[in-house]
């Protein structure tokens, strides 16, 4: 393959199909030729050069792209995505993956006959406070990795702008599934191999069908636990963090606004010493154009890596495979069964683009 951008065909120009091609305008590495909506004026309303299509026979047969873009409901992602596969093309697909772990195994199963890549969405790996976890806990800064606190929330029904979006058909489940399933992949990103999942969620802010409130704890093969908490009844808006302690230290990184602090410590008894980042010059961008500008860059970075393994090239990747797309469904759908037996459950072992 040459180095001309990988050409992406946008499925879905809706909220988050719209910044998505603010970043592919930016791109180095990836460019938005052709856009598809049901909605034919969300098409039209979409930046850039991109043709529109409102029919999915057209846009699949136009030969304008390489790969393709899902940011539809997630019920119709595992559609979708199997007939990209089928005709050839690469996909990324948004968060979650699918609306069961059913359709993301068939997802995996397909990019596996086609031979084509298969990513999820999973931008917050790209946040630079995730960044600097990451590091902290890889090059030994806070020694051995013991424990991991994480929370997610938003203020739940006031945030979403359509029905579907706390439909259990269409999602799945509730802020597990919504906001929760970027922190539950960091988890299992930042821990490796899960093994058990211990889940107790709640439905009665919302009386909903699906919870407004879950609370986890995962361990992985090591004794590593992760203390988890997502929620849809976060007043103060939305944020998430993420805190990972070792046995000489911790890492952490908050946002919003973005900031990061590692607290280190030589020997019992010695002094701490902590390093704090606050990324004034992200949170000044955030405060003149919004929270996009940031979602834009994780974006960006996400399709370098996308591209590079679209190419052939070796990584190590930091964007989420299939792989990883199905584990973060699967944590979710073991809590849900935690919840109901009242039993911390193992996980099956899920291999590699298996
Ligand atoms: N990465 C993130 O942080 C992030 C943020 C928000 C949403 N999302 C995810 O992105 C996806 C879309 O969410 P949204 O908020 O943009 O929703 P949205 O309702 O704003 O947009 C969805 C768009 O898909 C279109 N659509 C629906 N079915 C279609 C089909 N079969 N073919 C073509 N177009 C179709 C709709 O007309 C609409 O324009 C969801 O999976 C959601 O969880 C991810």
């Amino acid at each position: 393959m040459n180095n001309e951008p990988l050409r992406f065909g946008l499925i879905g120009a809706g909220g988050i199909g719209a910044v998505r091609a603010r970043a592919l305008e930016k791109s180095p590495d990836c460019t938005l030729t052709a856009a598809l909506d049901i909605d034919p004026e969300r098409v039209a309303g979409l930046a850039g050069t991109a043709r529109g299509f409102d029919s999915q026979q057209d846009f699949f047969e136009s030969g304008l792209f390489d790969a393709v873009l899902i940011c539809t409901p997630p019920d119709t992602h595992r559609e979708l995505a199997l007939e990209a596969l089928q005709r050839g093309l690469h996909v990324l697909v948004e968060k979650p993956m699918a609306e069961s772990v059913a359709a993301c195994r068939e997802m995996i199963a397909a990019a596996r006959d086609a031979d084509r890549i298969l990513a999820v969405g999973f931008n917050h790996r790209f946040f630079k406070g995730v960044e600097v976890v990451r590091r902290a806990i890889h090059d030994g800064t806070i020694g051995k990795l013991s424990w991991i606190r994480a929370f997610t929330g938003h203020t739940g029904l006031s945030e979403f702008k359509a029905p579907w979006m706390y439909d259990k058909k269409v999602m799945g489940g509730g802020t597990l599934m919504d906001n929760g399933v970027h922190l539950l992949d960091l988890a299992c990103h930042l821990m490796s191999e899960i093994e058990s999942v211990n889940g107790y969620v709640r439905h009665d802010f919302w009386n909903l069908e699906v919870e407004d409130n879950a609370f986890l704890h995962i361990t992985n093969s090591e004794g590593v636990v992760c203390d988890f908490h997502s929620s849809w009844t976060e007043w103060k808006g939305y944020r998430f963090f993420v805190e990972a302690y070792g046995d000489r230290g911790m890492a952490g990184m908050y946002y919003a606004p973005m900031r990061t602090r590692i607290t280190t410590v030589d020997d019992k008894g010695t002094p701490v010493h902590t390093q704090r980042n606050f990324f004034p010059l992200d949170i000044f961008r955030e405060k003149l154009f919004g929270w996009q500008v940031t979602v834009v860059e994780t974006f960006i970075h996400e399709f370098r890596d996308f591209a590079a393994r679209v190419r052939g090239q070796k990584g190590p990747f930091t964007a989420a495979s299939g792989t990883d797309g199905l584990k973060a469904c699967l944590v979710a759908n073991t809590a849900y069964e935690s919840s109901e037996s009242g039993q911390a459950i193992r996980l099956p072992i899920v291999e590699d683009n298996a």
